[in-house]
């Protein structure tokens, strides 16, 4: 006879009695990522899709041997561009965008607003949301984009963050002038909403021959750029949540941290340097830098002082990649190889599992303020198997970006070889497969 729920009073006759926790639907056994390690536990998930108990051992439920695999949180990517909407024929929606976001670990994003339309009104932000609940097969947060002359209060209702853009990139959104921009930063500090930044100073941009590869576009958009609009941010107001996009050296992450911003480090970033043969495919806002640039970044990723990671991803048609340099779009996709990329460098022992958990789930869920990123009782049952032996060579086709084209062609990866969204299945032996629990992520209203 279970032990009757504290507080209960008599009971009558024939009245059921419940145990006060609730057994689990199903329990999962084996190693898993707990409190910042990996620990020999179990485990259970209920029906809902909420993880109700880790511990040693557990009682009841449908038991799942996790065997060699090991169990870890899924990923929060808090950078893609997945063009949705778009013009007939655009290379990547919301579709394509989150089945590779489900196949590379990654369980919510958030995703930009410089589309086609921009994302700038209440209305164009409402459609969003019907085309997230139509077709996300992850979880989204869209970000509105923050230009002079927009409804910030009304925009904070429908949108989970603003976007303002400081230099020009794909999508001509308009830069605001400082005074404008402190306005407009003023306005978001309200909200509560966070902010986050592509920080380049085009007055710093340089005007010499035309960039012909990775080296010359490094040149033509130098790391001093970078360093120039994250240091005019100075200013901010302190309430506001203020995130500094893709840091290209250490010098962009102390800068952020001085001024009181958090940063993420993006995969190409910390894996491709730009060199005098790098081409189109490797063509991003802002550059690849030098090697030793790059490899500098890696040693503070690796020590965990870079806060957060996120991808980028933002996919071009292989035509337009095609294109000679300086017309070439810029922008890579990197959604579904970003984890299993740096899993594979956890497995060839250079970077900590805890240092990855931490930047790809913990502090991305922490900063979102989502009940996610960790492996813990009361949080969504969002979690990924991972065997590293299970590694493979990443190939354009094989994997599922509809733009065709990888610029990590042949580097080894460890892909995740099932994962959970809400406890319901959507990879199953490395293989996509639909599920129903997707949403569009809001955080609350304020005051509500
Ligand atoms: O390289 C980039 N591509 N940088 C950006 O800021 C935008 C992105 C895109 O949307 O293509
Ligand atoms: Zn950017
Ligand atoms: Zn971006």
């Amino acid at each position: 006879m279970p032990a009757r729920p504290r507080g209960s009073t008599r009971r009558r006759e024939g009245e059921h009695v419940y145990p006060s926790k609730p057994e689990p639907a199903t329990v999962y056994e084996g190693r898993l990522f707990h409190r910042g390690r990996l620990v020999e536990a179990e485990m259970g998930v209920d029906d809902d899709g909420k993880i109700v108990a880790v511990a040693k051992q557990l009682r009841g439920g449908r038991r799942i041997h996790l065997g060699e695999s090991i169990l870890l949180p899924s990923s929060i990517d808090l950078h893609v561009h997945f063009r949705d909407p778009g013009p007939p024929g655009e290379v990547e929606d919301l579709a394509s965008g989150t089945v590779q976001a489900a196949l590379g670990g990654i369980g919510a994003v958030v995703d930009m607003p410089n589309t086609i339309p921009p994302l700038t009104t209440v209305e164009r932000l409402e459609e969003k949301g019907d085309r997230i609940a139509s077709r996300a097969w992850v979880d989204v947060l869209p970000y509105a984009a923050l230009i002079p002359g927009v409804d910030v209060p009304g925009l904070a209702r429908v949108a989970a963050g603003f976007k303002l853009f400081m230099g020009p990139t794909t999508g001509d959104l308009v830069t605001p002038a400082d005074e404008e921009r402190r306005a407009l930063l003023e306005s978001v500090a309200r909200t509560g909403l966070p902010v986050h930044v592509h920080a380049e100073d085009a007055a710093l941009f340089g005007h010499g021959h035309p960039p012909q590869d990775t080296d010359t576009w490094d040149q033509a958009r130098p790391m001093s750029s970078e360093l120039s609009a994250i240091r005019s941010l100075r200013d901010h107001p302190r309430s506001l949540r203020l995130h500094i996009c893709h840091a290209t050296s250490p010098e962009a992450v102390v800068a952020a941290r001085e001024i009181g911003a958090s940063t993420e480090a993006t995969p190409h970033h910390l894996l491709l340097a730009a060199s005098q043969f790098g081409n189109t495919q490797q063509k991003v806002n802002p550059p690849l830098r030098p090697e030793r640039v790059r490899q500098a970044l890696w040693e503070e990723f690796q020590k965990g002082r870079v806060p957060m990671l996120a991808s980028d991803h933002a996919p071009h048609a292989l035509a337009r990649k095609s294109l000679p340099f300086p017309d070439a779009p810029s922008g890579l996709p990197g959604v579904e190889v970003m984890l299993p990329l740096l899993l594979e460098q956890v497995r060839r022992g250079s970077l900590e599992l805890a240092t990855l958990v931490q930047v790809s789930a913990r502090r991305p869920a922490l900063f979102l303020g989502v009940p996610r990123g960790s492996l813990a009782p009361g949080n969504e049952a969002d979690f990924l198997v991972v065997d590293f032996r299970a590694r493979r060579k990443i190939e354009a086709r094989s994997l599922h970006a509809p733009c065709g084209w990888t610029p990590y062609e042949g580097r080894e990866a460890v892909f995740p070889q099932e994962h959970y969204l809400r406890g319901e299945r959507i990879v199953e032996g490395g293989e996509f497969v639909p599920g129903r629990r997707a949403r569009r992520l809001l955080p609350r209203p304020p005051g509500t």
